[in-house]
């Protein structure tokens, strides 16, 4: 039998020291993960960006490479996140937040030095595959590479060779803002350990080919649970979760399975499909982080790739039902008045809505979301619908942080949540405050804020 020789006290303890430093480094790298996927604030579309993604590839040499390409950067939503407010497409720079600072996307234009015209397909298949860059380098998982490592090969060659034709931009990111021991890269190698695997995407011969798509394209490119799956502590998701729904950037990305109440269902396959199409359908419209998803992504994506969304998405078993506690008589009182007063122009007696201009509230799963982040922050900060090729139009939800108090807007929230037969937990007042306080709407809006 092979026994350790007994440690003196002093290594024992240099040993646990060492213990705890990883656990800390760990667990910083984990809670950074957790909000990995922080996107920008709503914004107005990056100059120049949607023809870049929509207009046609001229024939010529690897010309049907380069078309499949840019489907697939499409399909993986690259532009949204690797092009900045007024920079030019795929130029990088775009600083994602996160409470424990800014992390800036990296330049994917062809420009050989600090973008990807001199990388091989070989490097490229690692950053996507592996989450490690050229040189070793640990990428954050900003980039969503726990999902994009099931892409295959010829597709990440495809998405490359689009890649090399983007005009070259000669721009180096800014630094990232992160305090210690986050700004090592080295840290994520602790992470990556513990928490990803580089694997490969496996067909359930039991699923049709049209859920095996669906599949591919939701876990893969789509990186959808990056956003609507919980996060453990240490930021990985948590799988027997997966599309529970989640609180992102003060938003609530919400659960996409088939609960009735909070998820997908009551909608069907073609309700899902008309959303990611035109960014609205009878049940609901898209804002904020899925805006951009549905403005850059899913609208540019062909009518079998969103079927095939939605026939996975519909096969998702539903998450279990929480109990919500009965809301204070007096507290829909209040809530409902304002409701009469300040909802019903857009959002109808009844909460019946306009659909397709005004969602109904009625049976709405962004409203009944357990968390209630997302209603509070649409209620404080308002929002703008995608406009979509199909559905061009600005559709719009007023602020109503400068009009109501954290008291009232808590109450006419809880109101929308329990009526109509909706059901879901009351809001607080101090969940109000700490939203107000988080998106820094004390003072009327700044467009950046909208
Ligand atoms: C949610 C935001 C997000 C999405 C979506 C995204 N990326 Fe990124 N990507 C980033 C960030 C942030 C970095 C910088 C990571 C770092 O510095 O470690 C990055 C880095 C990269 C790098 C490494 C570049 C370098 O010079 O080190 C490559 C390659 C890359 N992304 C490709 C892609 C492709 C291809 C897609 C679409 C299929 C994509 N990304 C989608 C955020 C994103
Ligand atoms: C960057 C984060 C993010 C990503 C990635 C993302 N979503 Fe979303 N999604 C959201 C948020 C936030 C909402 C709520 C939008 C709103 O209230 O306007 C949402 C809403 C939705 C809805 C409407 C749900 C409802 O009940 O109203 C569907 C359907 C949906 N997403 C599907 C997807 C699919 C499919 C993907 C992957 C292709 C995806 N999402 C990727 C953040 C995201
Ligand atoms: C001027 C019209 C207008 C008014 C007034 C208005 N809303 Fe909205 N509301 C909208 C629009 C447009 C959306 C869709 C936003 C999007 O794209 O997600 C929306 C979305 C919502 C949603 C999310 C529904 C879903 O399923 O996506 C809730 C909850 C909501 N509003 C509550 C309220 C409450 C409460 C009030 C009153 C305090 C109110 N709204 C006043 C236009 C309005």
């Amino acid at each position: 039998m092979n026994i350790a020789p007994p440690r003196s006290l002093g290594g024992r303890i240099l040993v646990a020291i060492a213990a705890v430093v990883v656990l800390l480094i760990l667990i910083s790298a984990g809670s950074w993960l957790w909000l990995k996927t922080t996107q920008p604030i709503v914004s107005d579309p990056p100059p120049g960006l949607l023809s870049v993604l929509t207009e046609p590839i001229p024939d010529g040499p690897n010309a049907d490479l380069i078309r499949r390409g840019r489907y697939l950067t499409i399909a993986g939503d690259c532009a949204s996140c690797h092009t900045s407010r007024n920079g030019r497409p795929f130029q990088g720079g775009l600083g994602l937040q996160t409470p424990f600072g800014i992390i800036y996307s990296a330049n994917l234009t062809s420009d050989r030095e600090n973008g990807i015209g001199a990388w091989t397909p070989e490097q490229f298949f690692r950053a996507l595959h592996d989450g490690v860059a050229p040189g070793g380098k640990h990428l954050y998982p900003a980039l969503p590479y726990p999902h994009f490592t099931i892409v295959s090969r010829s597709e990440t060659d495809a998405i490359l060779a689009y890649l090399k034709t983007v005009p070259a931009v000669h721009y180096a990111q800014p630094a990232n803002r992160f305090p210690f021991p986050l700004n090592i890269r080295a840290s994520l190698i602790g992470w990556d350990a513990l928490e990803f695997s580089p694997h490969s995407f496996h067909a359930n011969p039991a699923m049709s080919p049209q859920w095996n798509r669906g599949a591919y394209l939701v876990e893969g490119l789509g990186h959808c649970g990056a956003c609507h799956t919980p996060k453990s502590i240490l930021g990985a998701e948590i799988h027997d979760q997966a599309y529970r729904g989640a609180a992102i950037e003060n938003w609530v990305a919400p659960d996409l399975t088939a609960n009735p109440r909070t998820g997908l269902g009551r909608w069907s396959a073609a309700d899902i499909v008309q959303y990611l199409r035109s960014g609205r359908n009878a049940h609901a419209n898209a804002s904020g982080l899925m805006g951009e998803v549905v403005a850059y992504s899913t609208s540019l994506m062909s009518d079998t790739d969103l079927s095939a969304i939605a026939t996975y998405l519909k096969s998702l078993p539903p998450s279990p039902s929480h109990p919500s506690p009965a809301p204070e008589a007096s507290a829909m009182r209040t809530g409902s008045a304002i409701f009469f007063d300040g909802c019903t122009a857009c959002h109808l007696g009844g909460g019946r809505g306009q659909p397709g201009m005004f969602p109904p509230l009625q049976g709405s799963s962004v409203a009944q979301q357990n968390d209630p982040t997302g209603v509070i922050r649409l209620i404080l900060a308002g929002t703008r619908t995608a406009p979509t090729r199909t559905r061009p139009s600005f559709q719009s939800m007023p602020s109503f942080a400068w009009k109501l108090s954290d008291q009232e807007v808590a109450d006419v929230a809880t109101y929308v949540r329990n009526s109509w037969g909706n059901r879901a937990p009351p809001v607080d007042a101090h969940e109000v405050a700490a939203i107000r306080s988080k998106l820094n709407l004390t003072h009327p809006l700044t467009r950046d804020q909208r």
